[in-house]
């Protein structure tokens, strides 16, 4: 992050006035952000008037708490001049040792994770606790293979709400996350004789093989700069879309697509499956609606709080067309994969009291904040290359000049600890779109980002074009 003032709210800090002492918690969050590096070196903290304001607390708890950064060498202070980060207070990375003598992980760039540091514990250990208390001796017992009613009453009113889905509780299944919505749907079709699923191409391969494992011949549909092109989609009973941000290519499916999208399905009597997986992450405009809205007896949608919260929680939903809901609810039964009822009260209470809401806001600014980072430090060292993609989700492509020079940089970076995609490996075998790396800022506060930028902007100079002839 680079030193400029900070506004309270960016400093994600939380009053639990439930606990004993206010300061000494904020003393703690604190303490942490700038020891993570979350809390930049040389950032301006917020006067003590405005973060008391903000916080809701008295000014002298502030005082208190600054005044005990400072005296433990965090913060500087002094008279009539902005609370500063001091500058010998130094990120330092931290390395994972791999257990089979593969190189360290120091910077981790995938695309797919978001940042947990931040996890919402304490409203979490709220909502567990008070969903437990509250918790009818029946919702203890095995639950509706569907999902918890109270959790699908709020999922589809949150999805109505934020994502502009047409959804009822009734329609709404509670699910492990959009990979196992992907795989549940996949099976249920192919045993209705509906075998043939188009997929983008380039899209995740994991969601392509949860197909494939579901029954589904998977046949490539092409991507470009409108998102999926139905008509280049062969003959298929349905069709993977990720139309809010399509992955990996970060862009969004044109207004005129939609529509052609749902046209072509009409005309091959044809499902849509939408996974909406991060949507609400979008940073130059208003998250645009669900394709779901447009025609919800054609389209299946999956969503997730694989990166809207955290992945390790394995929650999300799918809304069905209404002649599905029976099949897919008897899919989960045969699964035996069902989240656990008891985090199902868990989030049905963090969703009622509006964290859900609350995190999403708060992560959507931290999260905007990287990617500035991140595009801006990319347009400064390596100005030859294109960064794409909309300003959405966890990730940034960088274009590069071959696939053979992706793949020569994500090796080279991997042997320093910097763990990467390509866009390769996204592929389908005979693809012949532009090459490129994914470049995740989810999981990494901005002075890590901007060290992993900078070796990797290295790594590409090094690289040079010299692969550019494949
Ligand atoms: C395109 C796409 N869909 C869905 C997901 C989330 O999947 P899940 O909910 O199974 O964690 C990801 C995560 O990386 C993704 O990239």
């Amino acid at each position: 992050m680079s030193p400029r003032d900070l506004q309270a709210r960016e400093l994600l800090l939380q009053v639990d006035r439930s606990r004993p002492s206010v300061s000494r918690q904020l003393e703690e969050q604190m303490r942490t952000a700038i020891r993570s590096g979350a809390l930049a070196a040389g950032a301006q903290l917020p006067s003590t008037r405005v973060l008391a304001e903000d916080l809701r607390v008295s000014r002298g708890v502030i005082l208190r708490v600054y005044g005990q950064l400072a005296a433990e060498g965090y913060i500087s202070l002094r008279q009539g001049a902005t609370p500063t980060v001091r500058p010998t207070v130094r990120f330092e990375p931290k390395t994972v040792d791999p257990p089979n003598g593969q190189p360290r992980v120091v910077y981790n760039l995938r695309p797919h994770l978001p940042e947990v540091a931040t996890f919402p514990r304490r409203p979490w250990l709220r909502a567990v606790r008070e969903s437990l208390e509250q918790a009818r001796t029946a919702d203890l017992t095995y639950g509706d293979e569907a999902g918890l009613w109270s959790l699908r009453v709020e999922v589809a009113n949150y999805l109505s709400r934020a994502r502009g889905v047409s959804a009822c509780p009734e329609q709404t299944l509670i699910t492990a996350g959009s990979t196992h919505g992907v795989s549940l749907v996949s099976r249920v079709l192919a045993r209705r004789g509906r075998t043939v699923m188009a997929f983008e191409n380039p899209s995740h391969y994991i969601l392509r093989s949860a197909a494939s494992h579901g029954g589904q011949t998977v046949v490539a549909a092409e991507v470009d700069e409108d998102g999926i092109r139905p008509d280049t989609i062969a003959r298929a009973d349905s069709v993977y879309v990720s139309p809010a941000h399509q992955f990996p290519t970060g862009v969004a499916l044109a207004p005129e697509r939609r529509t052609a999208l749902i046209e072509w399905a009409e005309a091959a009597d044809a499902l849509i499956l939408e996974d909406d997986y991060d949507a609400e992450f979008r940073y130059d405009r208003a998250p645009v609606g669900a394709l779901q809205g447009l025609a919800p007896e054609q389209v299946i949608y999956v969503g997730s709080t694989g990166k809207t919260f955290a992945p390790g929680l394995r929650l999300g939903w799918a809304v069905l067309p209404q002649e599905l809901v029976d099949d897919v609810a008897q899919e989960l039964l045969n699964s035996m994969l069902h989240v656990s009822g008891f985090d199902q009260l868990a989030f049905a209470n963090f969703m009622h009291r509006g964290e859900f809401d609350r995190h999403l806001r708060r992560m959507r600014h931290v999260y905007r904040a990287r990617r500035d980072v991140v595009a801006s430090l990319l347009g400064e060292l390596l100005p030859e290359y294109d960064v794409r993609g909309i300003a959405a989700g966890l990730h940034v492509v960088l274009e590069l000049p071959s696939h053979r020079t992706a793949t020569a940089v994500r090796a080279a970076a991997g042997t320093v600890g910097i763990v990467v995609d390509s866009l390769e490996q996204h592929t389908f075998a005979d693809y012949a779109g532009p090459a490129g790396l994914l470049i995740g800022y989810g999981g990494l506060p901005e002075p890590a980002l901007e060290q992993a930028i900078k070796r990797l902007a290295e790594i590409i100079r090094e690289a040079g074009p010299a692969g550019a002839q494949d």
